[in-house]
């Protein structure tokens, strides 16, 4: 039976992490979900996706903030919204699904038949903590030693903030997910997790200001979510919230494996995930399946 995958976090720019993709089995019958940061250089994001284009019969893509870094020395050096537009085509030169394309569904024998909703939100500063402005947050973060790349290298261009562009991001998200027929529950996409609890990270909880906005909280319950996927967390694990199953799906840096979690390339299996039924716990505690590193040896998300 096909399969539905899905990784995170490919991080090919370090050489490790490229041998790992490089070394990846084909699997011809089944579907792979990369749930952002390939790569931060546009020639390392172009090699990873055409490998795993080659072995998967349908690769879904969406960006994570590495994939939108302008670097120095990097030929490709558009910025912001362009950058996107050109990945979003390089995707579509190779036959991968992206944000900007009809939502696919996914159907195996004797399986509902499930829509799955690749989304590129960003993130708006607002898990920040209360009481606190952007400006302020930011300010506190920079002086605990936590201060996100993207401050310096993604850039929101032509959107006058990266929060504005979250806003617009998160518009058109809400739209066309509310047009997915009612029949089907779907598979919510994102590199940025849709809710603050997970993003609050105990080593360094001042991250989660670069990591979603509180107004994806409901977007599970909201939009039908049968099972949501993400990653940006370096913390790959199962949760459940309201009945929902959530996947953290991050290969990570090495240094991130070395504390505990997998050194192999595992790809998570999102669906039919026969371990998993549906809504087999309505647990508001998050019920913690899997996690591969525990609380006090959170690794270092970039
Ligand atoms: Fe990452
Ligand atoms: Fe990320």
């Amino acid at each position: 039976m096909s399969k539905l995958y899905a990784v995170s976090d490919l991080h090919v720019g370090s050489p490790d992490n490229r041998q790992a993709v490089a070394g990846l089995a084909a699997r011809p019958e089944d579907w792979l979900i990369v749930a952002g940061d390939v790569g931060e250089r546009f020639e390392d994001v172009r090699w990873a996706i055409e490998r795993l284009r080659d072995r998967f019969q349908k690769v879904i893509w969406v960006p994570g903030n590495h994939e939108l870094w302008t670097l120095p020395g990097d030929p490709h050096h558009t910025r912001g919204e362009e950058r996107y537009q050109e990945l979003v085509e390089m995707c579509r030169g190779l036959d991968v699904l992206t944000p900007e394309d009809p939502y696919p569904v996914w159907r195996a024998p004797g399986e509902e038949p499930t829509v799955l909703a690749p989304l590129f939100l960003l993130y708006d500063y607002s898990f920040r903590p209360p009481g606190l402005s952007k400006e302020q947050a930011v300010a506190r973060a920079a002086g605990s030693g936590v201060l996100c790349g993207d401050e310096l290298l993604l850039h929101p261009d032509p959107h006058p903030s990266r929060e504005a562009w979250c806003e617009a991001r998160l518009q058109l998200s809400a739209r066309r997910l509310a047009e997915v027929p009612e029949r089907y529950r779907l598979v919510p996409i994102s590199h940025f997790p849709l809710r603050l609890e997970p993003a609050v990270l105990a080593r360094i909880p001042m991250f989660s200001l670069w990591c979603g906005s509180r107004a994806t909280e409901d977007w599970h319950r909201r939009f039908r979510a049968r099972v949501v996927v993400s990653g940006h967390l370096h913390l790959p694990g199962t949760t459940w919230r309201d009945g929902v199953r959530f996947e953290e799906v991050s290969f990570g840096y090495p240094r991130d494996r070395a504390r505990g979690g997998s050194s192999g390339l595992r790809l998570r299996e999102v669906l039919p995930a026969e371990g998993f039924a549906d809504a087999d716990t309505d647990a508001d505690t998050g019920v913690d399946l899997d996690r591969a590193v525990g609380p006090g040896a959170a690794p270092l998300p970039e």
